[in-house]
């Protein structure tokens, strides 16, 4: 039976860090997986984590399974951090949340769950999107269409054409939005636009399904979250899916969360229910230790003071690399406007150079960036940043 399988080529984001931990080149610098990285390129444990796992260590008394939603003090942590305990939503208790493996185990559940309301449902996704959206909602059973998002060309978002696109969409249809930080592309759309897509979402019935992985890598926990607080706060049904890997740095233990915004606390009651059991068809039930230490950090004014600090250091520094790189693309003559870069937010931008170009980079200068060119900012610092930049412009 499994003899006809093939061997697959290794997964092109993930597929980087090896190539790049296998590069004996002393100068290669690692642009591509969306992991950050400190100015001495690690990626520690957050202090405010490190703490609540100790306190979780000393004081855990059971191994016995958590609640198939997760942990409730986890599930109302996320909830507060996305709408704000003000938000209408939050307040009639209109919103629900299972704790789910990863922002993928969320995205894919709401997949599945979409597909229970709707087996007929298309989701809509922006071009580009990020390259493990497509099989982790085609797997599920959902069709897909594209929306224009991002001319590479202009850096630019386009969003007329994006408009023009979602007004085919039809109710009971989804439609997949970056709620900050866009992966691959770092443009996001403004506050205007938001509205925009929200009365669109209002007239023609379509469902915004929003993932949002990294929230406070923008402009900071609130402004990050304006998409969706709105599109909760206008319509009757939203699908967020949230994670927690890269503001609380917890990649490997596997935290996010499936959150579904229904018309009444009845709705949203049943629709968690729905994804839980449809949870249980899958992986029965949520890990609990990341849960447990970000639903702690969450809960803790003390820690989560310290996140706070933790998050800014980490966005600051993100935001000030983009700055600096442009400024030393500049100084080494490059020839291309790179002043985009430091307009865009989050973890990630396009280059903007070819594929032969990245191959380039990558082969004489042990720069490794994902195909299309996205890299991944946090990857750069002080010790690697004029070689990035000399590197990019001797390829162009
Ligand atoms: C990325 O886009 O690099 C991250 O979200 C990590 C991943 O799983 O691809």
């Amino acid at each position: 039976m499994f003899e006809e399988l093939e061997l697959l080529p290794p997964d092109p984001i993930l597929g980087l860090m090896a190539a790049h931990r296998n590069d004996p080149n002393p100068d290669k610098i690692d642009l591509g997986v969306g992991v950050y990285k400190d100015e001495q390129g690690n990626t520690p444990v957050l202090r405010s984590v490190k703490r609540a796992e100790e306190i979780i260590l000393s004081e855990e008394n059971t191994k016995s399974y958590i609640a198939p939603t997760g942990h409730p003090e986890f599930n109302q942590g996320v909830q507060q951090l996305l709408l704000g305990v003000s938000h209408p939503a939050y307040k009639d208790n209109r919103i629900a949340t299972i704790q789910s493996p990863g922002g993928c185990g969320a995205l894919r559940l709401g997949a599945d769950f979409a597909l229970r309301c709707n087996p007929e449902a298309t989701v809509w996704v922006s071009d580009p999107t990020w390259a493990n959206h497509i099989p982790l909602l085609g797997s599920a059973g959902l069709k897909l269409a594209k929306y224009p998002y991002y001319d590479a060309t202009t850096h630019q978002i386009l969003f007329d054409q994006m408009v023009e696109t979602l007004k085919q969409v039809k109710k009971g249809d989804l439609v997949l939005l970056h709620g900050c930080c866009h992966n691959p592309c770092g443009a996001d759309l403004t506050e205007e636009q938001w509205q925009v897509v929200a009365t669109m979402a209002e007239q023609q019935g379509f469902v915004p399904y929003i993932d949002i992985a990294y929230q406070g890598f923008g402009l900071g926990l609130d402004q990050d979250a304006y998409g969706v607080r709105l599109m909760a706060e206008r319509l009757p049904e939203v699908i967020i899916a949230s994670s927690c890997s890269k503001n609380f740095g917890i990649y490997r233990e596997r935290v996010g969360a499936l959150n579904i915004v229904g018309a009444n606390q009845h709705s949203a009651e049943a629709c968690a229910s729905q994804a839980a059991n449809i949870a249980r068809g899958i992986y029965s039930m949520p890990p609990s230790h990341g849960a447990a230490a970000v639903g702690l950090v969450l809960n803790n004014e003390k820690l989560r003071a310290d996140w706070n600090v933790e998050l800014t250091e980490m966005r600051d520094r993100i935001n000030a690399l983009r700055t600096q790189l442009v400024e030393k693309l500049e100084s080494n003559n490059a020839p291309q406007d790179f002043s985009f870069i430091a307009r865009q937010r989050g973890m990630f931008s396009f280059l903007g150079v070819t594929p032969e170009q990245v191959q380039r980079l990558r082969k004489e200068y042990s720069v490794y960036m994902v195909d299309s060119s996205r890299i991944s900012i946090a990857g750069i610092n002080s010790g690697n940043i004029d070689y990035l930049a000399e590197s990019v412009v001797a390829v162009l």
